[in-house]
């Protein structure tokens, strides 16, 4: 077959004699119902997202509270997008719908699509460079002066947290004397005098509007560190020791997950944190250090 010209213009001579025998033409019907089934798609989504039925639990941080608030920035502008590119596209199949008459070709408007193609880019990365600040604050910027260290290491299927004791001061690892059933999970050296009082917890407790410094390991696989209340999530991979700092500013119970598929018990690998005030906190490693 050959193309001439007049086939890629289309229009006049395109019309196929199967739907020239075919008594729908012209019907209205099945695009109203596209047009129908379009709007009330949109208005259910609509409604999920505003009733606030999967709504995240309140931040705890200075810093959730910013990511909460960014994160419904671009919710705000997919979701206008998301809203009139669907209203779009049922007008669109509604308005020019088969009318029993030729299709008319178009070549599209440049200027339309030139206009289009800014304002995608100034919404993307106006969000992109909006979002810099509250992400970078955890990530690009050391923990305060004074901040509580704690060593997070994960491994199948459990965290343990290790805090410096009295002296301040993480006592030195050796892998070859990881042995969870002699109470030694991490290793440490009991030659070194610094590990002496060094305090491991199945969970993490820390006291409230302090800063706190994270120092995440993985002791096997990749797992994770993710709570929903900090909204943070930092994987945990071998070989690296990854740091990650924030504020809580409540008190309560909070569940850690890992969220990286890690083996066959992923789903029971959690544990929490304990948010609790200057004293309670000084209470609880008072009696882990007489432990
Ligand atoms: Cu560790 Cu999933």
């Amino acid at each position: 077959m050959r193309f001439s010209p007049a086939f890629f213009r289309g229009g006049s001579e395109c019309e196929t004699p199967g739907r020239a025998r075919n008594g729908t033409r012209g019907s209205a019907a099945t695009a109203l119902l596209l047009l129908v089934s379009l709007i009330v798609f949109v208005g259910i989504t609509v409604y999920l997202f505003a009733s606030g039925f999967y709504a995240p639990p309140p931040p705890i941080t200075s810093v959730g509270s910013q990511i909460d608030h960014q994160y419904n920035l671009t919710l705000y502008a997919t979701g206008i997008a998301f809203v009139l590119a669907q209203l779009g596209l049922g007008w669109a199949a509604f308005r020019f719908r088969d009318r029993g008459k030729p299709a008319r070709f178009t070549r599209g408007n440049k200027a339309l699509e030139i206009t289009w193609v800014l304002i995608t880019a100034t919404v993307f990365l106006g969000l992109g460079v909006l979002a810099s600040k509250s992400w970078a604050e955890t990530r690009f910027t050391k923990a305060k002066p004074g901040a509580i260290q704690v060593e997070v290491t994960e491994q199948q299927f459990a965290y343990n947290f290790r805090y410096p004791g009295p002296d301040g001061k993480f006592g030195r690892l050796d892998p070859a004397l990881v042995s969870a059933p002699t109470g030694n999970p991490l290793g440490i050296d009991p030659n070194d005098p610094a590990g002496r009082d060094d305090v491991v917890m199945s969970t993490l407790t820390v006291p409230v509007n302090h800063p706190v410094e994270l120092m995440i390991r993985s002791q096997d696989v990749i797992h994770n560190f993710f709570v929903r209340e900090l909204r943070l999530q930092q994987d945990a991979v071998p070989g690296m020791v990854v740091p990650l700092h924030f504020t809580p500013n409540r008190i309560g119970r909070y569940y850690i997950v890992c969220t990286q598929l890690c083996g066959m018990n992923h789903n029971q690998m959690h544990s929490f944190l304990n948010v609790v005030s200057e004293a309670e906190f000084q209470k609880t490693m008072a009696k882990a250090e007489a432990r």
